[in-house]
């Protein structure tokens, strides 16, 4: 949460910053601020709301000055106020630091600095970090800063302006995201990579318990001893286009229409063509290992423990491994019971869920193997696990994921096919048809998208509903949850995914005639006895609408309203069903007004427990 960006060189900070903080207001947008040096002294502007507003206060009474940085938030500590965004400030007003993360033990130091007679102006857990670097200040403020991480516990990304300092940057990380660009005699800093994309490729990742000072060209990295740490620069393949909305109202609805193209660059170069081998470069399992694993746990949060859902289906059906699916942050905490057999998978987008990190390091002291599959390259998920395997996606900016969720499945679904091939339950000929199935998929992506008016017309329909059920089977069944929560995080609708046969234990009770109910109605052994749930639905009133892929005349009869999409296999059919699921949230949201890419109090990447 939270997002961090900087600039230093020879142009005037400001309109670097505010346009960086545009991009990274994903990650919360409940009050923004900047700090900027001109002529070595330090100017400060912040503000309650999104960038716009900090945009317009600055318009109003501009701060110049060519090294600088910013902060947009989401609150964790203290609520959204003037006073509390950031940047914050020592008690003499010459040092202003901006922080993603949480200072676990800030009301000890902040009790501890009180007494020796600093003054707090807010009520965050930030500010700590301003005073204590005061406090530790001797001529030196990178040793004051390490001095005073030495005495701070929890997770951060910090950047510190001063007029004790006042040509550099001085940057700090331990769990929390922060990335230095380099371009020509000029330098940044942000939260992630695509807000800089538009500047620079070449980049260096700080990893936990690094410290950095940034001039314009120079930048020197060390630890919290201080001593001199070597990194080399790396480039990012990422196209900057993909970081804009090229013409797209929302960047969830770009995200949505990449789709087909994100899917081909996720198989791109696994699957060799002549041979249909599968081959993920940094997996980094041998055939052996692979042999000998006995179990799967997948662990993830939101949208990509769906993702696992469909996984833990697919591992069993393909490979006849036992699996199951844990919420990170249960999973880290409730001792659970693993071995060097258990192959632990790890799914996240950002890389950087702070209870997927904890997870992962959970599973690694406990003696599994670690593999995460990630979109985000270098994140910290994706170096503390033992192996990983990228979806390439491309940069996901909208809250509600999309993109990611169905790279996902692929990616889970080729790793299925490789670990049935090798625990031999599938043969040579089964592992062909699989990948060429996924192979054929992105075409009928692109079939898929064609319901978008369809669908368009109704969410008109169904906006002003205030409640809406998803039920699905077996793969339909994640699908339904995920469909619910997409409704849930764009529209601020309440929404519930429920296994179909589940519905007469409970939720029947809320059908009546403003219901509506959306069936995963797809092909394969379950589809009469989804049809079966329709007829309960009807029964009560409810308004069915229905994802098939058949136009078959039961289902033609039952349904109020269904949406077409193209026939694929069963363990493919996740992919297309969620597509027109993804659509339906985002018009409902857009007819209910709601803000589509920033939705009220969520960010993209919950890097706080
Ligand atoms: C947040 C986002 C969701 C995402 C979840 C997990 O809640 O809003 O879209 O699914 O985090 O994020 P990850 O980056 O680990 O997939």
């Amino acid at each position: 949460m939270c997002g961090i960006f900087g600039y230093i060189g020879e142009k005037e900070a400001i309109p670097f910053i505010l346009e960086g903080l545009k991009k990274l207001e994903y990650r919360g947008y409940d009050s923004a601020g900047v700090a900027t040096l001109e002529k070595g002294q330090l100017f400060v502007t912040k503000c309650l709301g999104k960038i716009q507003q900090l945009e317009e206060e600055l318009s109003q009474k501009p701060i110049g000055g060519q090294i600088g940085v910013g902060h947009t938030r989401w609150a964790t500590h203290g609520k959204p106020s003037q006073p509390n965004s950031h940047p914050h400030q020592d008690c003499t007003g010459k040092i202003a630091v901006v922080h993603n993360g949480i200072i676990e033990n800030y009301l000890e130091l902040r009790r501890e600095l009180a007494n020796k007679g600093h003054h707090f102006s807010s009520t965050t857990d930030t500010e700590v970090i301003a005073h204590l670097i005061e406090e530790n200040y001797d001529g030196d403020l990178l040793q004051a800063l390490a001095k005073s991480l030495k005495q701070a516990r929890g997770a951060y990304a910090l950047a510190i302006i001063s007029e004790h300092t006042p040509n550099s940057i001085i940057i700090a990380r331990q769990g929390s995201p922060l990335i230095v660009g380099f371009g020509a005699e000029e330098s940044f800093i942000s939260s992630d990579i695509a807000a800089m994309l538009k500047y620079t490729n070449k980049i260096i990742q700080l990893e936990n318990g690094q410290i950095g000072r940034l001039t314009p060209k120079t930048f020197k990295l060390f630890d919290l001893e201080l001593t001199p740490i070597k990194k080399r620069k790396e480039l990012v393949s990422w196209d900057p286009q993909s970081a804009e909305k090229s013409g797209f109202a929302h960047f969830m609805l770009k995200e949505i229409h990449e789709q087909p193209s994100a899917i081909r660059n996720t198989i791109e170069g696994r699957i060799k063509a002549q041979d249909h081998i599968i081959h993920f470069d940094e997996l980094n399992l041998t055939d052996k290992e692979i042999c000998r694993i006995n179990r799967i746990v997948f662990t993830a949060c939101g949208t990509s423990w769906h993702a696992a859902l469909i996984g833990e289906y697919l591992f069993e059906q393909f490979a006849k491994i036992p699996a199951e699916v844990e919420y990170a942050a249960e999973f880290r905490y409730r001792e659970p019971i693993i071995d060097d057999k258990t192959l632990v998978i790890a799914i996240t987008q950002s890389g950087e869920t702070a209870d997927t990190l904890g997870a992962v390091w959970e599973a690694k002291v406990q003696g599994a193997k670690v593999i995460s599959i990630c979109n985000v390259v270098g994140s910290s998920i994706a170096r503390e696990s033992h192996g990983v395997v990228y979806t390439n996606a491309g940069p996901e900016i909208g809250v509600a994921s999309t993109k990611a969720f169905t790279t996902q499945l692929a990616i889970v679904y080729l790793l299925a096919i490789l670990f049935g091939k090798r625990h031999g339950f599938i043969n040579e000929q089964q592992s062909i048809g699989l990948i060429n199935d996924l192979i054929e998929l992105p075409g009928k992506l692109e079939q898929t998208l064609q319901v978008e008016k369809e669908v368009e017309r109704i969410a008109e329909k169904l906006h002003k509903a205030n409640n809406a059920l998803y039920l699905g089977r077996g793969k339909g069944f994640p699908i339904a949850l995920e469909g619910a929560l997409k409704l849930k995080e764009v529209s601020y609708v309440h929404a519930e995914g429920y296994p179909a046969a589940e519905m007469k234990h409970g939720p029947i009770a809320l059908i009546d005639h403003k219901m509506p109910v959306i069936v995963l109605a797809l092909a394969g052994r379950r589809y009469e006895k989804i049809l079966g749930n329709i007829e309960e639905v009807k029964a009560r009133g409810g308004i069915v609408i229905a994802i098939a892929s058949d136009k078959e005349p039961a289902i033609m009869e039952k349904a109020d309203e269904i949406i077409f999409i193209p026939k694929t296999s069963e363990s493919l059919s996740p992919i297309l069903a969620v597509v027109p699921l993804q659509l339906l949230a985002y018009y409902i949201a857009l007819k209910r007004g709601c803000h589509v890419d920033q939705p009220r109090n969520l960010a993209k990447s919950v890097t706080v427990e």
